[in-house]
């Protein structure tokens, strides 16, 4: 019996790549940086499934191009890069990697959350500058984490994974669950649906989006990026958070307006951003965020560590074999695919 075939939009991890060429003939973008969109299009039609990254558009033409194709498997838990719903009409299931880069990425947040507080990045310059010539009272004077409100928009896993950071550093936690959906809906945490790892200790709160806008000193975006979380953060919320708040997002760069986000960082609306994403993705060199001492960028890195990269390779991997053998993928971003079948 003939190997099914899949394409492979960046080089695989050498175990990884042994244990997918055990079970399908691979078809692989060899080239560094993302695959192009030619390579990618001239490859699909012979694929029946498809292996790739958050960077590859996995939109209609792809998928009408792609007519072999019986799954998709993305090496991230983000899948706003390809258009499910069109996914679904086709009855492709879709992977994903949840769960194994929560902690990860919720260490990076948590990290780009002390430095813009303390100013981490800005002392560095200073060093290297060679502008350090005396120990000074008044010098980099950043902000105390201990006491200070943290609001986390989106408390799914990465989002509580980030509050037990916070109560670790004596924070007061805001949480909204669903920006889109809770409004005007205060209430104390409560342990349904989480699992006793994932469970949070007190001096949590459940809030909406405008009060913990209102009332945090640093703000950490955690929700996916959807139709509805499309600039979530714009001119009238930056408008509500505190003059002296700093923004943090490590989620999906479009869930924040851009150029709002330079006004609101220029006129001192607030303090300060630290990005992990952003919109554009890549953050061209030139551009004005990059002009700002209190806007910290970083290259979406939140997953990447060695050993998370390496899991999140092989459960995408695992979820490609799973569609490919027909059976139910263990990560799956549209499972209303078995539904109909
Ligand atoms: C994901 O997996 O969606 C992350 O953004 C990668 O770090």
């Amino acid at each position: 019996m003939s190997l099914p075939t899949v394409v492979v939009t960046r080089r695989l991890p050498r175990k990884v790549w042994n244990h997918l060429t055990a079970y399908a003939r691979v078809v692989c973008w060899e080239a560094d940086g993302p695959v192009s969109r030619g390579w990618l299009l001239d490859h699909i039609a012979e694929a029946d499934g498809l292996y790739c990254l958050l960077t590859d558009q996995v939109d209609q033409e792809v998928l009408q191009v792609g007519k072999r194709l019986r799954v998709i498997s993305t090496m991230s838990v983000g899948y706003d890069h390809i258009d499910i719903q069109a996914c679904t009409t086709r009855g492709i299931p879709v992977g994903h990697t949840p769960g194994i880069l929560t902690e990860t990425t919720a260490d990076l947040a948590f990290a780009l959350l002390m430095a813009a507080a303390r100013r981490i990045v800005e002392g560095a310059d200073y060093v290297r500058q060679g502008k350090w010539k005396e120990w000074s009272p008044d010098l980099l004077l950043g902000q105390d984490l201990c006491g200070a409100t943290l609001g986390i928009v989106g408390f799914g896993r990465i989002g509580q994974a980030m509050a037990r950071r916070a109560q670790g550093f004596n924070m007061k936690v805001l949480a909204v669950r669903s920006p889109a959906q809770v409004s005007n809906s205060p209430g104390s945490l409560t342990s349904e649906g989480m699992s006793s790892q994932e469970q949070v200790r007190p001096l949590l709160e459940y809030v909406d989006l405008q009060a913990a806008l209102a009332q945090s000193d640093f703000v950490s975006l955690h929700v996916p990026l959807t139709s509805r979380t499309h600039h979530l953060i714009g001119a009238p919320e930056f408008q509500l958070m505190k003059p002296s708040s700093v923004l943090v997002n490590t989620a999906r760069g479009a869930i924040v307006d851009t150029e709002a986000l330079y006004q609101a960082l220029h006129r001192g609306t607030i303090a300060g951003a630290a990005l992990d994403v952003t919109d554009p993705e890549p953050l061209p060199a030139s551009h004005s965020l990059l002009t700002l001492p209190n806007c910290l960028v970083i290259p979406h890195l939140g997953s990447a560590s060695v050993a998370t990269r390496a899991r999140m390779a092989f459960m995408a991997v695992e979820n490609l074999l799973a569609g490919l053998r027909g059976d139910m993928l263990s990560h799956c971003a549209n499972p209303e695919v078995y539904a109909a079948r």
